[in-house]
């Protein structure tokens, strides 16, 4: 199976958004989030230091392992989260999915849910209002 046409473009949620540029069905696997894979004891200190500039990039894929996308990332790294996505990723072994969870018509920006754990200081802009926090 193909991946669908992606592309990177500014995104009134944050800074760069993902947007499809054709239809999607549920379900189908659209990119895999790359990064560097690093052991969860060392991507602690590199996700300070991200968030330290106001970045998420660390992705957490199991108890051992994250994948750093500020060494190796691809495109995905700039999915913006929101609370009420139309993605979800999956993880295979090592390997992180970002899945449609939904249709998404092409021209629609690509979200999924962070699920982020721990401060939480970014305040989330998915849509207006939106009282959560990434
Ligand atoms: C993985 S990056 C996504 C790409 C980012 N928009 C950019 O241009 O670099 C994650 C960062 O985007 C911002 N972000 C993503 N989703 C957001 C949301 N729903 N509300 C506010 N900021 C968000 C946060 O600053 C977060 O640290
Ligand atoms: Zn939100």
């Amino acid at each position: 199976m193909t991946l669908p046409h992606i592309s990177r473009q500014r995104s009134r949620v944050h800074g760069f958004g993902v947007f499809a540029r054709e239809a999607i069905n549920k379900n189908r696997r659209i990119i895999d989030y790359a990064g560097e894979l690093v052991r969860n004891d060392q991507s602690e200190a590199r996700e300070e230091r991200y968030l330290a500039q106001g970045c998420i990039w660390v992705f957490r894929v199991n108890r051992r392992w994250s994948r750093d996308a500020g060494v190796g990332g691809n495109i995905a790294r700039f999915i913006n989260h929101a609370c009420r996505p139309n993605c979800w990723f999956e993880i295979v072994d090592t390997t992180i999915w970002i899945r449609a969870s939904k249709s998404i018509r092409a021209g629609d920006e690509l979200t999924y849910d962070y699920a982020t754990v721990g401060e939480r200081t970014i305040p989330c802009r998915c849509r207006p209002g939106c009282p959560n926090t990434l």
